[in-house]
């Protein structure tokens, strides 16, 4: 695991943003796999800010977001086909036929999670897969005790989860209670990962997920046995890292190796 520390969440942001840009250009025809939140919205204003500015394009590519609400049609302002609208697809130039959620207001909602996994294999292989880290150590919304090789499927949100995104809502009750979410198995076939996470709310899943054991309990940390995981935090999230030392002498000011 490659652990990338930055000064601040602005630059641990554009760190991200730029893996991603990278990824795009030595491959235009990338599958990508996207992530929604809070912590992601400085990533794709960058990304939007190099399509305008540099020319990255998204015109080859393609997308699969981790996860979408149960019973939030893509229109509702809160579900996460909006959010990527709003933050990204609707400013550069992805072609919209391309770019994949769950449907969140699928008749059966079982069926589309399978459907929605058929249609991963099918694309191949997601090329970088983008994800966020929640405070209760999930990815995508796979949620704390979730089974490490889990196929993309219906979550019940934990409590936690629930208040966490309730700032995206009019009302607290509002909140979804089920999610359709890719699983950890197949968030571990993508070739290459990123988690992005910062603040020093999130220092103590962090510390777990690098740190500690391999887990059910802490989700992310399955991230451990990926062959090629990038951890882009900033210091607050660093922040009780037992071995910080020794990731910032690997990847001084969270840059390559220096071989
Ligand atoms: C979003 C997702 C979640 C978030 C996580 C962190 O698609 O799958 O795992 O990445 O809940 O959310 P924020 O960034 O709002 O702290």
């Amino acid at each position: 695991m490659k652990v990338l520390i930055l000064p601040d969440a602005g630059a641990a942001a554009d760190r991200t943003a730029d893996l991603l840009s990278a990824q795009l250009r030595a491959m235009p025809s990338s599958v990508l796999g996207l992530a929604t939140g809070g912590t992601m919205e400085a990533v794709y204003a960058r990304l939007v800010r190099l399509h305008r500015e540099e020319g990255l394009s998204f015109a080859r590519a393609s997308s699969f977001n981790l996860d979408e609400y149960v019973g939030l049609p893509p229109d509702h302002p809160c579900s996460y086909w909006h959010y990527m609208r709003q933050q990204l697809f609707d400013h550069v130039d992805i072609d919209l036929a391309n770019a994949h959620l769950p449907q969140g207001d699928a008749a059966d909602p079982e069926a589309e999670a399978i459907r929605y996994e058929a249609a991963i294999s099918d694309a191949g292989q997601i090329d970088l897969q983008l994800l966020g880290l929640g405070l209760n150590g999930h990815i995508g919304f796979n949620e704390p005790t979730s089974s490490l090789n889990s196929a993309t499927r219906i979550k019940t949100l934990t409590r936690s989860t629930r208040d966490a995104n309730a700032r995206f809502f009019t009302r607290p009750e509002d909140v979804p209670q089920y999610a359709i979410t890719m699983g950890i198995g197949t968030i571990l076939r993508a070739a290459e990962v990123v988690l992005l996470a910062y603040g020093a709310a999130k220092a103590g899943v962090v510390a777990q997920m690098i740190e500690g054991p391999v887990t059910a309990s802490c989700p992310a940390s399955v991230l451990q046995m990926h062959q090629k995981a990038t951890v882009v935090i900033d210091e607050s999230a660093a922040s009780q890292l037992r071995l910080r030392d020794y990731y910032e002498l690997v990847h001084p000011a969270g840059g390559e190796a220096g071989l």
